[in-house]
């Protein structure tokens, strides 16, 4: 019986940095309602040459130097992102090409800031039905492409940047122990960009309404839904492997809010010694958030070998889901 197991992280953000301040002369706000509302302090602005598929590029070549495998290793090339290079082809076949990673298939989850926990499922699936043996997983977002820079209930929350992981086929104890997917799609209004696709095809009436930016109508009920919702799966995914919240030695949450992963924490009785958070560094980079908190927990020796780590997502769609992975 085949598992899967992360075989080495990866991450890149770009290197222009937004802090509060920048925001103040752009928009009607201050570095302290940020900090003390969101826990944001700055976030990293991609150029505005470089697309979702250079951040990856650079997040997947150190994931797989991590991992010790080369692009003709790649059986399957996963993007989680909703700031695609281009609406088509894949930003996951954009990357196929730049990595030359000519033996991998491609294609690009969409599931908002689930995306990571949305495209691991895809890929324990993959390596567990044994068609395949190493699978590079990458969230990634260039959302400040997509940013209404006028709206100060959204603009202050969002940031660019890439993680990825290596999965590989395993036998062993260290793998992917459950991952849990949800949806509701009666909730698509509570965090959506219109315009762009086939509802509202682009053109010079859908930009100046500004349908081709991202809306985020009710904030504060987007905030509560986050909290049950990931409290949720949190809960199924310690029951149905028979842990307790206890067990847990690290959980990485979707960057959200502070305030969020605070929440979440309190209802689970997780001590926040055991989360991490960095939304202080990068704010809300959606897909991308869970893999670069994986990859600089990894690097700096917050998660070690043996290890049970829970991760929990929740975004647009709505979607939401968790992890879990004794590492
Ligand atoms: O990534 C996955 C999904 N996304 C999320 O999970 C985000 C969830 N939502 C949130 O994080 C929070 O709801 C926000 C950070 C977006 C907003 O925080 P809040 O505590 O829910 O504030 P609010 O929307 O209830 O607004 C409170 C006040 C309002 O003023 P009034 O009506 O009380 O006078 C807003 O107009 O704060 C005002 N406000 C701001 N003031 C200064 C909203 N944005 C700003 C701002 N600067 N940037």
């Amino acid at each position: 019986m085949y598992f899967s197991k992360v075989a080495g992280t990866g991450s890149y953000v770009p290197e222009r940095c937004l802090t509060n301040f920048d925001l103040e002369r752009m928009v009607d706000t201050s570095d302290e309602w940020i900090r003390t509302r969101t826990g944001i302090i700055e976030r990293h602005i991609a150029r505005e040459d470089e697309a979702t598929s250079d951040l990856t590029l650079k997040a997947a070549w150190k994931a797989m130097e991590a991992a010790g495998v080369g692009p003709l290793d790649l059986d399957l090339i996963l993007v989680g992102t909703v700031t695609p290079t281009m609406p088509f082809p894949s930003t996951a076949c954009f990357l196929q090409d730049a990595l030359q990673a000519k033996n991998a298939a491609a294609m690009d989850i969409s599931a908002a800031c689930s995306g990571f926990i949305y495209g691991l499922s895809v890929a324990d699936a993959m390596l567990r039905s044994g068609s395949f043996r190493t699978v590079l997983l990458t969230g990634a977002e260039t959302l400040s492409k997509i940013t209404d820079w006028t709206d100060r209930n959204t603009c202050i929350l969002f940031g660019d940047g890439a993680g990825t992981v290596v999965l590989q086929k395993t036998t062993g104890e260290a793998r992917i122990l459950s991952t849990h997917l949800y949806a509701d799609g009666s909730r698509w209004q509570e965090l959506m960009m219109p315009g762009g696709g086939s509802r509202h095809p682009i053109s010079v009436e859908i930009i100046h309404q500004n349908l081709h930016k991202i809306k985020m109508p009710n904030g504060n009920e987007v905030f509560k839904m986050a909290v049950r919702a990931m409290e949720e799966a949190a809960i199924t995914a310690l029951k149905v492997n028979g842990y307790d919240v206890s067990d847990v030695d690290l959980f990485i949450p979707h960057q959200a809010n502070a305030r969020i992963v605070h929440a979440v924490a309190q209802r689970l009785s997780l001590p926040i010694e055991k989360v991490y958070v960095n939304i202080d560094r990068y704010g809300n980079t959606s897909s991308a958030s869970i893999p670069i908190a994986l990859d600089e927990a990894v690097r700096n020796g917050s998660l070690k070998r043996g290890d049970l780590v829970l991760l929990g997502a929740f975004g647009g769609g709505l979607t939401w889901g968790s992890a879990l992975i004794r590492w």
